[in-house]
């Protein structure tokens, strides 16, 4: 594409000492990685990569029903246990649904992705919001916390105009990495390179899921000097969580 002739791959090092704030790394929870084995693949993966450090953010919400805060914390030391010594440092916070069991979440307290443990990763579906999505972001900011939105350029439902108004709300923006390369189609890829020019995302992640077809969709990536610069300016964000 004629645009693409002023944009450039990822230089060779780019993720070198990164943080990944967003993936389905513990093992066996939910559609992430399947097994123990699985994971330490992926983490050793990560490493080659350039990251130092990994999150671990499960998916809370209705289709996981068995997936609450106590039961992934043992999860999460079990794999710890069994894993030894890791080539990543790792974290456990979660990804939570804003579905009709969200409010329900506030009980037993979030897993935050931050030291001062107020930033709570959340997403809707991608095709519309919970009706009540809304009330439930307006209620972490009024208990404290701090929402992050997940892979806002995911969402078909979602306008420049939404994207607008959450950030007048002051909540935070995670891109999906991958959604560069267009790993969730061109519109994905479209709004993602216009919310990064626009300095509308704060964080970045790569929500990995499998390793399959990561490299190939991290290669697809071609970004301006600019998108490139922003890209930067998420990674070291990503370095204070
Ligand atoms: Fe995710």
């Amino acid at each position: 594409m004629f645009f693409d002739l002023f944009r450039s791959s990822l230089p060779k090092n780019f993720l070198e000492g990164a943080c990944d704030m967003h993936s389905h790394l513990l093992p066996g929870v939910d559609d992430g990685f399947p097994d123990f084995e699985k994971t330490m693949e992926g983490l050793s993966f990560m490493k080659k990569l350039g990251y130092r450090k990994a999150k671990m953010t499960p998916h809370f919400m209705k289709d996981y029903r068995e997936n609450v805060r106590e039961t992934i914390e043992a999860k999460y030391q079990e794999f710890l246990a069994k894993a030894g010594p890791l080539p990543l440092e790792l974290s456990l916070a979660g990804e939570y649904m804003l579905d009709s069991q969200f409010l329900d979440r506030f009980e037993e307290g979030f897993l935050t992705l931050d030291r001062e443990q107020t930033m709570v990763l959340c997403e809707t579906s991608y095709m519309m919001a919970e009706p009540n999505a809304k009330e439930m972001l307006y209620q972490i900011m009024l208990k404290g916390l701090q929402p992050v939105i997940a892979h806002p350029e995911r969402y078909n439902y979602a306008s420049m105009a939404l994207y607008k108004r959450w950030k007048e709300r002051d909540y935070l923006l995670q891109l999906n990495l991958l959604s560069l390369g267009g790993a969730y189609g061109d519109t994905a890829k479209a709004k993602a390179r216009k919310l990064l020019v626009e300095k509308m995302y704060n964080y970045v992640g790569t929500d990995l899921h499998r390793v399959a077809n990561v490299e190939r969709w991290i290669e697809a990536i071609k970004l301006t000097t600019k998108e490139r610069d922003q890209l930067e300016v998420l990674l070291e964000n990503n370095k204070t969580l």
